[in-house]
């Protein structure tokens, strides 16, 4: 057995003791499969306690499956025995990592891509040998290029349905990662919200290259995860029922912006509908009432940026 390796079980029995010591969150409150396969692994792997049952949430469904699971990052191989362990003998499990040491780990049925996650030309060649995969999960280096480099070179060859996962996204917070900045993962994947809502058809915006594959993100502590689900990355078109209408007022603006500004705004807005649209009257109540809604936002606003409690 390799030095590293010895090493690496002792080390994971001390991290065991101090689980069993302090037990902690989602791990009390419910029996999670992949922890157990977490402990059965014979290598080490270091996680955080907050990990497990999001990973048991996502990945439950394809426990069993005919599946093409790759993670990034290797180190002990301790991860990869928990993944076979918890997703069953069908999952094809693939490692990659930079050490070419992780190679050893073929012997135990895994297949190991050996190169540097942040280049473009080593996910070129990964995906012309692999094609599409169902689960991509980066555990890697955690850096902001490393990370973004990952999602954009392998989003268009995650399957519909699939997951592309990010852990320990924490880092975008940490000094040592470079972070915080406007260039951490953690605002590319905000950015790529923003796409997602930019499907809105009155908004206009310039797309993140993800949003032509990813449906949704979930947020979780320190894990992101993009779903892939290409059939959902429409723009949507307002549709009606063809239900009675009462006519009734819409009051949505009321509330928030002032009953008395709200309603001097619907007057304006009523009583110069009648008027030619390039009369000076009409281009003047129409600047009115952007100066109005304009105000009444700013006004809104205020009170909206008191509640974030910062
Ligand atoms: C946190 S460890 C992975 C832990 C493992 N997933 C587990 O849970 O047991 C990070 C691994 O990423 C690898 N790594 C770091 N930078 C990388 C890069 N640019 N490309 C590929 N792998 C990288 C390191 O060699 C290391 O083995």
């Amino acid at each position: 057995m390799p030095a590293l390796v010895k090493f690496s079980v002792c080390r994971k029995r001390r991290v065991l003791v101090s689980l069993e010591k302090k037990p902690q969150d989602a791990l009390d409150r419910e029996h999670l499969a992949i922890f157990d396969a977490y402990l059965k692994s014979p290598y080490l792997s270091i996680k955080h306690t907050s990990y497990f049952h999001v990973y048991e949430r996502l990945l439950k469904p394809l426990v069993g499956r005919h599946i093409t699971f790759v993670e990034v990052g290797v180190y002990n191989g301790g991860s990869l025995f928990m993944w076979r362990e918890f997703l069953g003998p069908n999952a094809r499990i693939i490692g990659i990592d930079l050490n070419p040491l992780a190679k050893r780990w073929e012997s135990e049925g895994f297949e190991i891509f050996i190169g540097n996650q942040a280049d473009p030309a080593f996910w070129k060649d990964f995906a012309a040998r692999v094609g599409e995969v169902d689960v991509l999960l980066d555990d890697g280096g955690h850096s902001n290029l490393q990370q973004i480099q990952t999602v954009v070179s392998m989003a268009p060859f995650i399957k519909d349905g699939g997951l592309l996962l990010v852990e320990d996204t924490h880092a975008s917070y940490m000094m040592q990662f470079g972070n915080p900045g406007r260039h951490s993962f953690m605002r590319f994947a905000f950015d790529v919200v923003d796409s997602i809502n930019g499907r809105f058809p009155t908004i206009k915006s310039s797309h993140n290259s993800l949003a032509q594959h990813v449906s949704s993100v979930s947020f979780f502590e320190s894990i992101v995860a993009f779903h892939i689900n290409r059939a959902d990355c429409f723009v949507s078109q307002p549709t009606s029922n063809g239900g009675t209408t009462l006519d009734a007022t819409d009051y949505r603006h009321h509330e928030t912006r002032g009953r008395s500004i709200g309603l001097l705004r619907d007057r304006l807005a009523r009583g110069y509908s009648g008027l030619a649209p390039e009369s000076f009257a009409a281009r003047a109540g129409a600047r009115l009432f952007w100066l109005l809604l304009f105000v009444q936002s700013r006004v809104a606003n205020r009170r909206a940026g008191k509640l974030f409690g910062r």
